[in-house]
């Protein structure tokens, strides 16, 4: 039988142990994921999902945040199955579904025959990734209700890093073409976002990529990996973000097909005190949100584009 100084030795050497793996433990990140949208599988309009994947393994990525529109009519099983197919099942695919994905309860089924929840959300070390649900039947174009309630409890986690993926953009390029259909419940969800430190949200729906940055927290816009492309402010090719981390910030990437980098941001925020635990939004602006260099002005979108 073990004596008692032999068992308090054993426990400071458990708690020391503990003490000095806790930052290495915390170190534990995704350190390279693809951010893609708007694939559109069994478009007419050419979806070059495939492309993307093969551009994806050569370069090892096997993570795939995808911020909705993966098919192109609601409910369709065997486009499904397609997208599915052309992801392959190397790779860990996490979703905010799309109008083309889910537009009414019968095609909401359908989606669930395939992932697990409606909305969802996973953590990596530091980060907090969410992916919500802009087209629940009733609620399209808004984060209301239930899913509001579960968005408010996760937000309110203390995490470094929280990015958010949502298909309707907060602010879109073509006015009420996203959640500013419904401008009150749409600056609620910001004012939510700046208040509990949100870094990064990224959206699709408009095809084509954008960022700005409002009250520290950075809005992309990356509807452009399939589809039809809207003119943008990286003209018109199609392209997809690699996000990279790197030490204690992420670095974003945008590429189109040929490889060409379009873009490149750095998101970091500061690491987490007991005063920035739960920050306000003097602590939220304190987000460094830095650009390699301004984009050029945007064109208009088309009208009719959807
Ligand atoms: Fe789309």
């Amino acid at each position: 039988m073990r004596s008692r100084p032999t068992r308090t030795i054993t426990l400071w050497v458990i708690l020391t142990a503990l003490v000095l793996l806790a930052p290495c433990l915390a170190l534990a990140q995704l350190d390279r994921f693809a951010i893609v949208s708007d694939t559109h599988v069994g478009s007419p309009n050419h979806s070059v999902y495939p492309e993307v994947i093969s551009m994806l393994d050569e370069d090892g990525i096997d993570v795939v945040m995808h911020a909705g529109d993966a098919i192109n009519s609601p409910g369709d099983v065997s486009e499904w199955e397609k997208f599915l197919e052309i992801t392959g099942p190397d790779k860990t695919l996490h979703l905010a579904p799309g109008n083309h994905d889910i537009n009414g309860k019968s095609s909401l089924e359908t989606y669930l025959h395939f992932f697990d929840a409606p909305y969802s959300s996973f953590s990596e070390g530091d980060t907090l990734f969410v992916f919500l649900n802009t087209e629940l039947p009733g609620q399209e174009s808004r984060i209301e209700g239930a899913q509001l309630a579960w968005l408010e409890s996760e937000l309110a986690k203390p995490f470094r890093y929280k990015f958010i993926f949502l298909h309707e953009p907060l602010f879109p390029a073509m006015p009420r073409h996203g959640l500013d259909r419904h401008k009150a419940q749409r600056d609620e969800l910001h004012r939510l976002f700046v208040r509990c430190g949100v870094a990064l949200v990224v959206a699709g729906h408009d095809h084509l990529y954008e960022r700005k940055a409002r009250d520290g927290v950075l809005y992309i816009i990356c509807g452009r990996a399939g589809g039809r492309a809207w003119p943008g402010r990286n003209g018109n090719s199609f392209s997809y973000i690699v996000a990279e981390r790197t030490g204690d910030l992420y670095r974003l990437t945008v590429r189109d097909l040929e490889g060409t980098v379009k873009d490149s941001i750095k998101v970091a925020r500061p690491p987490l005190t007991e005063s920035t635990q739960a920050p306000g939004e003097d602590e939220a602006e304190k987000s460094a949100v830095q650009a390699a260099e301004p984009l050029p002005a945007a064109e208009p979108p088309p009208a009719a584009a959807k």
